[in-house]
């Protein structure tokens, strides 16, 4: 490999509980392999420590394997993207600690990634050289994951503003608390969206909260739900088990409708042809049909990624990488993982 000439970007991603290594080779991904942790399904919830000492125990074995998947030796690198935040500390310091290390030992660039921004850098990750995915600039991205719910103002790709946010929980969150109540598995996203598919989206209602403008919130809609599974199994103990498909059709679907009633006023707001969906909840079925549908109506083009593009992975991480690069942002040796980075 020619290394004067190729950008060969290591991607690591340990924000949450998914420890994910990619190989970026002139833009394009050659791996991106991820190890996820199933120790957390039993607690209902990601426990911060236990998903830290994962991460120690994973990244190595990742690393090397998404090197061996794309034929790159770790002397052919030429920089090492890697999540700096936001995101658990415990959990960012492993791939922080690792990436420094290396950039270190091999005398390379480092670049740090906001791990929101890589999730809607997602979109320009080709897979073949003449892949062309992406949305054009200026774009709105929904970007909605397990900490996260924004609707993002894309101007360059380096530079975006953040114009409505929740003000306290993350849709992710709302799926997988409603999980829990139900005693589903975690993460209850995708679960919720399989009993989905047989069940009734109208037999259940639930209503707005109204956060102002174009923010949520979260947070009621979780007590609204678990009122309302207390409520009713206060008169038939087995109402959950007995409705479980149109409980999961209703509030999905009631999550998807709130969160594309901000985005469609976003866009009378901000005027742009392009509309793009981040993040994990982005793998939702409903939300991508239903998005697709909004964007037909309003006249926009629409881009979901891949799935595998939209849950936590280091393919983004190294995308991010790659534009950072190529406008000469790099970090130094003193930068340290951070929980919270403001996106503008
Ligand atoms: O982006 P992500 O992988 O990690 C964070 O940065 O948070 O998002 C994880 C979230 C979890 O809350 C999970 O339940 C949700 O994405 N999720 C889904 C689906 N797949 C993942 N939510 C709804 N439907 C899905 N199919
Ligand atoms: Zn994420």
């Amino acid at each position: 490999m020619n290394v004067d000439k190729d950008s060969i970007i290591l991607g690591i991603e340990s924000s949450c509980d998914d420890t994910s290594a990619a190989i970026l080779i002139n833009g394009v991904v050659h791996s991106n392999v991820t190890a996820n942790q199933s120790i957390h399904e039993k607690y209902g919830g990601v426990v911060p420590e236990l998903a830290s000492r994962a991460h120690q125990e994973n990244i190595v074995p990742v690393v090397s394997a998404a090197l061996k998947e794309a034929k790159v030796s770790v002397e052919d690198l030429t920089s090492i993207a890697f999540t700096r935040g936001p995101g658990l500390l415990g959990s960012l310091l492993v791939g922080t600690s690792f990436a420094k290390s290396l950039s270190l030992s091999l005398g390379i660039p480092l670049i740090e990634v906001h791990h929101m921004k890589a999730h809607i850098h997602a979109h320009f990750i080709k897979e073949k050289k003449e892949d062309n995915p992406a949305p054009n600039f200026p774009f709105i991205c929904l970007t909605v994951s397990g900490g996260h719910t924004q609707i993002v103002w894309v101007e360059e790709p380096l530079k975006m503003k953040v114009i409505g946010t929740t003000i306290d929980d993350a849709v992710g969150e709302a799926f997988d608390k409603a999980g829990k109540i139900m005693g589903l598995g975690y993460p209850a996203g995708p679960i919720i969206d399989q009993l989905s598919k047989d069940g009734d989206s109208n037999k259940f209602n639930f209503t707005y909260p109204n956060a102002g403008e174009l923010n949520y919130s979260f947070s009621g809609l979780k007590t609204q739900f678990l009122n309302f599974i207390r409520k009713n199994e206060q008169i038939n103990k087995h109402f959950c088990k007995e409705n479980l498909n149109d409980i999961c059709a209703s509030y999905q679907s009631h999550l998807v409708s709130y969160l594309l009633k901000n985005l469609e006023k976003s866009i009378k707001n901000y005027s742009c042809k392009d509309l793009a969906l981040a993040g994990g909840v982005s793998a939702n079925s409903h939300l991508r049909k239903e998005f697709e549908k909004l964007g037909k109506s309003l006249g926009c083009k629409t881009f979901v990624p891949k799935i595998s593009y939209c849950t936590d992975n280091a393919a983004m991480i190294a995308m991010s990488g790659k534009f950072m690069e190529e406008k000469g942002c790099f970090a130094d040796l003193s930068t340290s993982a951070s929980a919270r980075i403001p996106m503008d």
